[in-house]
């Protein structure tokens, strides 16, 4: 909890007056949002656009005010954190579910910057499986499709139910392994009828910060 709690107060000091600010989702993103809400409190004058219900929820608590994206015409920086972070900071995204909201608003910001403990620096995407979200109808079928990927992917639950995203989609996660090639896959991906968005941010990551549980930070850009 430490390296996530670290990282993700380093980052929110890269937040300054006058900023849109784009809060991901998760629990290290949960200690930036946290940072940035005292700050509020403090005096700093920001709006931010959260990447999720959750998200929307803590910020609300902590009186950060909030925008819709329509209302902006883009976002100075946003704070997120990953599933796994390789040597050319490409990202898996998406365990917590909020994939597709979270790389809307990378997409739309000037600057993004990944929070994570150091588990999750691998040389090589894969080894978590990529979170896919998909549109209900037809859920089976794009499941069977992606098969032919040999990936084993599985429909994500949640207490026994299947999962639903904040859009009412689910989620299918793809167990690869090995990525060697996320660009290339990730437009493969989306070409699929079904398919919303993958988890996988390619050349989106402008800096990394990586704690861990030692109290140490490193910065990777
Ligand atoms: C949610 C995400 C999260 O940023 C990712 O799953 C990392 O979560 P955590 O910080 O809890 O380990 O992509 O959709």
């Amino acid at each position: 909890m430490k390296a996530k709690r670290i990282a993700g107060e380093k980052a929110a000091e890269y937040v300054k007056d006058g900023m849109v600010v784009g809060l991901g989702t998760g629990s290290t993103a949960y200690w930036a949002v946290k940072k940035v809400g005292e700050m509020v409190k403090e005096g700093l004058n920001i709006r931010a656009v959260p990447t999720s219900e959750e998200t929307k929820e803590l910020a609300e608590e902590l009186n950060i005010p909030l925008v819709s994206l329509a209302d902006v015409n883009y976002i100075d920086l946003t704070i997120d954190g990953a599933d796994e972070v390789d040597s050319n900071l490409n990202l898996i995204k998406g365990g917590g579910g909020a994939l597709v909201r979270e790389k809307i608003v990378a997409f739309h910001s000037k600057k993004l910057i990944i929070i994570v403990d150091e588990s999750k620096i691998v040389d090589k995407l894969g080894a978590f499986p990529l979170p896919v979200e998909v549109v209900h109808f037809g859920a089976d079928k794009t499941l069977i499709t992606l098969e032919k990927f040999d990936c084993q992917p599985k429909l994500r639950k949640e207490n026994g139910e299947l999962f639903n995203t904040d859009n009412h989609n689910y989620i299918i996660d793809c167990n690869f392994e090995v990525i060697e090639n996320p660009k290339e896959l990730n437009n493969e991906l989306n070409e699929l009828p079904g398919v919303v968005e993958t988890g996988l941010f390619v050349e989106m990551a402008d800096r990394v910060i990586v704690g861990n549980n030692e109290g140490e930070l490193n910065i990777i850009e």
